[in-house]
């Protein structure tokens, strides 16, 4: 018998890289031409918040099924995440939206879950009646298109996340209505700050046999770079999930994203990336589609989707998920959330947060890899069953 390691992700190589620029391409966040380059999904989150003027007092919709970097940026403005349910397409539940109290309300934040499309169109318009600006969160959802239009075509803002679709460690977008993209000074990172960075990107890409015989000289550069390491954050924050200071970088929230970063997104053939990752989408449909005790949330996928993850919904979930990540199949759920997230009637979102596992669909793996990584999945659920 062959043995592998689990594969990790996501990874630099020169096969995924286009030698010439290239313009990022419609049907994605970019396209409407007003994007700018953050340090985060999450950093430009909060200045979307912030150009919108929200603060204490105020209130921000966002759904069930969140990660705490969504909630952190509303809670670090002094202002109170108001969670609303999600249907099973994961779209936001507009007629428990319009029987509840919204005074006070001024963002929504609406996301592309997976790397599924939604249609936001109706989410606009009930937002449009009310006076609430729509957050258009596709983080998940850096490419693609729904029945109706490009994702982050939508929004009155729009956000996205680099790291979920190009293999950089840190940096966001965020599509800004034009007039408001001045009143937004962000600052570039230190000559350090982008240097690390650089490492963390190559040795990534070493550490996965990317680059040869180079990848000896890069080895070296990587040791130098832990000389570099910016400062961990406090664990114990980290297990904190209603704190924002334990999700949120303050140092870097003003930056724009570091250079090695918008090189990337410039660079990185992003015909392979999307051939890939529905490829893979559809290798882990077609590998787990008849698994007992466990059903893809998405069993079609889309012809404008470009999946970030496979949502796979696990009736129960453990001990197959702690056993999976033990095994470092690269999977992951939202089960640190936000404190206080109510159940409310018809919703999904609050279950999927422990159920919902969002198996990587990243470019960077072959359908070998899937399908190895698929076998751990289904001997993992099946002896939960
Ligand atoms: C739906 C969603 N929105 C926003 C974010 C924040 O993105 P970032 O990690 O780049 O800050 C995430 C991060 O996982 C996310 O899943």
């Amino acid at each position: 018998m062959t043995t592998m390691t689990v594969p990790r992700l996501p990874v630099l190589g020169w096969r995924s890289l286009r030698l010439r620029r290239q313009r990022v391409y419609a049907g994605c966040v970019l396209a409407r031409g007003q994007a700018l380059f953050v340090s985060s999904g999450r950093a430009a989150i909060l200045h979307a918040l912030r150009l919108l003027e929200v603060g204490t007092g105020d209130r921000v919709l966002l759904p069930t099924y969140h990660c705490p970097t969504m909630v952190a940026p509303i809670v670090r403005l002094g202002a109170q995440p108001v969670f609303y349910p999600i249907d099973r397409c994961a779209a936001p539940d507009l007629n428990w939206l319009a029987a509840s109290d919204l005074g006070g309300v001024k963002a929504m934040i609406a996301a592309h879950f997976f790397g599924i499309p939604q249609p936001l169109g109706e989410v606009q318009a009930f937002c449009r009646e009310r006076g609430i600006a729509l957050i258009e969160d596709c983080a998940h959802a850096f490419f693609g298109q729904s029945a109706e239009t490009p994702v982050g075509a939508t929004g009155d803002f729009a956000v996205a996340s680099l790291p979920k679709f190009f293999p950089t460690t840190e940096g966001g977008c965020l599509v800004v209505p034009a007039p408001l993209q001045r009143r937004l000074s962000l600052s570039k990172p230190s000559g350090l700050t982008e240097l690390r960075a650089l490492l963390d990107v190559l040795e990534l890409g070493v550490q996965h046999g990317r680059f040869g015989v180079l990848g000896i000289a890069l080895k070296a550069l990587a040791a130098i770079k832990s000389q570099l390491r910016r400062p961990q954050q406090n664990p114990a924050l980290l297990l904190d999930g209603g704190d924002p200071a334990a999700w949120l970088d303050e140092a870097a929230l003003g930056y724009t994203a570091l250079r090695v970063s918008r090189l990337l997104v410039a660079y990185t053939d992003t015909d392979r990336l999307i051939a890939r990752r529905r490829a893979n989408y559809q290798r882990w449909r077609a590998a787990l589609q008849s698994l007992e005790g466990a059903q893809p949330l998405f069993p079609e996928l889309p012809d404008g989707a470009v999946p970030y993850v496979f949502p796979l919904h696990v009736q129960r979930p453990e001990p197959a998920y702690q056993y999976l990540r033990a095994q470092g199949v690269p999977v992951f759920r939202w089960d640190v959330h936000w404190p206080g997230v109510p159940r409310l009637p018809g919703d999904h979102g609050k279950e999927w947060l422990t159920t919902v596992f969002q198996l990587g669909c990243h470019q960077e793996l072959s359908e070998r890899d899937v399908l190895y990584l698929a076998n751990i999945v289904r001997q993992a659920v099946s002896n939960t069953v």
